[in-house]
């Protein structure tokens, strides 16, 4: 050690001496927090690192579509890992292509925020606004801290492990020695039950493996998914859009759209139909008050603004024609196939047939009623039983209307729908976690006289639930 190093030493002893004891803690605690702050930047940048795709374990590779699917097996039961893209590689980036298809003009919900500002922004809670988003750090659920990020599934060898690096959201599939990692771009899902993920392989949109629910704040396998598989080749067809989305340009072979095209959300022009006249129109002349160029569903007749709805609240219909061929204002049965109770059994959408269910209510029946005497599209109103039940009251007048009207205990007004339009678990969203199966419960739609909701009332109501 030369002279200077040994000087630098005695000043801080000296120092040290001067602040007393003090300062030596002081210090101390410094050096700690430094050092955490390195060991943390460490795991940053180890995270950071992006690991090139190590190999598969080669004699398991089989090309099961050549040039298309790639399975990486499992010799004991024949599972194993389905991807679209070849064992070592990764998923190519999507290229901006032109669109096959000219859009019928569908413009975005953001055009519409210039004139129609309050019912922009409430719009954006809404579950129709989030039902498709792009993957980012505020719509993302789910914890990407180590510790919480991973899911084992039942096979040893096959693990999943969720990774956010820098601006990206990943899946990192771990099987034996090998791991490789999918990006996650889209997410499918306002996370009130379920979030699951989307990602491109070139023009190819495919769903992970790993989903999130909310319900106990899980990652789980994607509904229907083989546990201790990773199936990463599952295409998303074009009726799981129609549902999800406002538009996209389909280029044919199941999955493939024009990744550009998309309109992410079910939104405005999804109820009103392509708003790109109108738009046009009413910024050229600010002055006109008659709208023009879109449609207002009040103004239809009432099956037919029903219909708007039954595209995606009707149960399982298979298109007939091409996706968004219908139009508001259009009717159902000219675009799809009616419901079939077979393909709703084999639990093909999960969803109930709203449309279907309140027809057979006698508030229906005996009245003008539509899906919006309750729901108002433009406000997120979830969970709000004393103002749904403020709408049966438009008809009913008052809580007196109900022939089980006074009990003791019961505020009436506050909750018609418990009794009338019960919560029940449906098979058809039946979603797998680590803990058994989850039911989100839907509310029946069929509005009458239910005494086992009843009782199920009156019980919690005396604790005994
Ligand atoms: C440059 C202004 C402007 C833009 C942008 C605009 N609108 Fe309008 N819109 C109007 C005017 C003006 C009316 C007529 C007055 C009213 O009802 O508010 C109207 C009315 C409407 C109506 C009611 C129609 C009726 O017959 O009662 C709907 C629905 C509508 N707009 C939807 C949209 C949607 C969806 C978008 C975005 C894709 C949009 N508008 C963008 C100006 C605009
Ligand atoms: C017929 C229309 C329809 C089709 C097709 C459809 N969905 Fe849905 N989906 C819905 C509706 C409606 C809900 C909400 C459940 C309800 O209230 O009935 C939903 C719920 C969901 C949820 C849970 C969202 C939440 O509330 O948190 C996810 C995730 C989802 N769908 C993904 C998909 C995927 C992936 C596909 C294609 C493989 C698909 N859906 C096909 C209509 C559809
Ligand atoms: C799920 C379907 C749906 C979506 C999504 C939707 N609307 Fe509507 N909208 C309706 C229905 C139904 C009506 C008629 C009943 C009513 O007034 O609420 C309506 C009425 C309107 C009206 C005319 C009535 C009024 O109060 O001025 C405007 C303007 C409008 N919507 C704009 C929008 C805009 C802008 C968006 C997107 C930010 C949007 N809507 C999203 C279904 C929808
Ligand atoms: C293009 C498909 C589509 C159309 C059209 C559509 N919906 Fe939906 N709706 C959905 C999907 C998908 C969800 C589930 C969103 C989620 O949770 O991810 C949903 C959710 C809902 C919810 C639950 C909202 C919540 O916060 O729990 C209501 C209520 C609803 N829709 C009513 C309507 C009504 C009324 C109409 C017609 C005016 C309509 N929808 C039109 C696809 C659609
Ligand atoms: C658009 C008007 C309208 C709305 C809104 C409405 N109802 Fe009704 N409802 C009727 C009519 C009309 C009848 C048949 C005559 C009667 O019993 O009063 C009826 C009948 C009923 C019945 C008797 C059913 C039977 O099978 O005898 C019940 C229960 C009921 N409604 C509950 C509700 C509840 C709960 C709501 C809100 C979630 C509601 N209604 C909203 C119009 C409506
Ligand atoms: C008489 C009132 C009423 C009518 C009419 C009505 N709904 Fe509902 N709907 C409700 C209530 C209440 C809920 C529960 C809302 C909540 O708790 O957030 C609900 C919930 C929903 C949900 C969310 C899923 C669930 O079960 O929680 C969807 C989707 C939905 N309704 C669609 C429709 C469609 C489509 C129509 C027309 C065919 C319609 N509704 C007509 C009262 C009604
Ligand atoms: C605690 C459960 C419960 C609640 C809360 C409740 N109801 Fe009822 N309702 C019943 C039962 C049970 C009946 C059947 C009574 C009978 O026939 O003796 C009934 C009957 C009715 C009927 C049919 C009337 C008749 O005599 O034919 C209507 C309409 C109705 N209720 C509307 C409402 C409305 C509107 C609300 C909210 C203000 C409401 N109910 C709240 C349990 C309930």
């Amino acid at each position: 050690m030369n002279f200077k190093r040994w000087f630098a030493l005695f000043v801080f002893v000296m120092l040290v001496g001067w602040f007393g004891y003090d300062a030596m803690e002081k210090k101390r605690d410094e050096d700690r927090a430094r050092d955490l702050r390195n060991a943390q930047q460490q795991r940053k940048s180890r995270e950071m690192k992006v690991p090139t795709p190590s190999k598969p374990p080669g004699d398991m590779v089989v090309n099961l579509t050549p040039g298309k699917v790639w399975f990486v097996g499992k010799y004991e039961d024949g599972g194993g890992i389905e991807i679209p893209f070849p064992p070592g590689e990764s998923p190519e980036k999507s290229v901006d292509l032109t669109p096959l298809h000219d859009n019928p003009g569908y413009v975005g919900p953001e055009q519409c925020q210039e004139c129609h500002r309050e019912k922009y922004q409430s719009f954006l809670a809404t579950a129709h606004y989030k039902t498709s988003r792009p993957v980012n750090e505020s719509t993302i659920d789910g914890s990407f801290t180590p510790g919480s990020n991973t899911f084992q599934t039942s096979d040893p060898h096959m693990s999943f492990e969720m990774v956010h690096r820098g601006d990206e959201f990943l899946q990192r599939v771990h099987f034996f020695n090998w791991s490789f990692e999918v990006p996650m771009e889209i997410i499918m899902g306002s996370s009130k039950m379920a979030q699951t993920y989307l990602y491109w392989h070139k023009d190819g949109l495919y769903q992970h493996n790993v989903t999130h629910i909310t319900d106990g704040d899980q990652w789980i396998n994607s509904p229907g998914y083989i546990d201790g598989d990773a199936a990463y080749a599952r295409p998303i067809p074009q009726r799981c859009l129609e549902c999800h989305l406002t538009y996209f340009d389909y280029r044919g072979e199941k999955n493939r759209y024009t990744p550009g095209s998309l309109i992410l959300g079910v939104t405005c022009e999804r109820c009103h139909g392509p708003a790109k006249q109108h738009v046009e129109y009413h910024r050229e002349n600010q002055d006109a008050r008659d709208a023009v160029g879109i449609t207002n569903p009040a103004d239809l007749e009432r099956q037919v603004q029903m219909d708007i709805c039954g595209q995606c609240h009707g149960g399982t219909r298979v298109l007939k024609g091409d996706a968004l061929s219908f139009q508001p204002g259009d009717r159902l049965e000219n675009h799809y196939d009616p419901p079939d109770d077979e393909l709703d059994a084999k639990n093909s959408v999960h969803t109930s047939n709203q449309l279907n269910r309140l027809a057979q209510s006698a508030c229906f029946e005996q009245s003008q009623m539509t899906c919006i005497d309750c729901h108002d599209p433009h406000h997120n109103e979830r969970g709000n039983r004393k103002l749904f039940s403020s709408r049966c009251m438009n008809c009913h007048e008052s809580e007196s209307d109900c022939g089980f009207f006074p009990q003791a205990g019961v505020d009436f007004a506050a909750n018609c729908v418990d009794c009338h339009m019960p919560q029940r678990p449906t098979e058809k969203l039946r979603l797998k976690s680590v803990e058994g199966d989850v039911f989100p419960p839907l509310r029946d739609h069929y509005i009458r006289v239910d005494e086992a909701a009843t009782e199920q009332f009156m019980s919690g109501l005396n604790g005994q639930d």
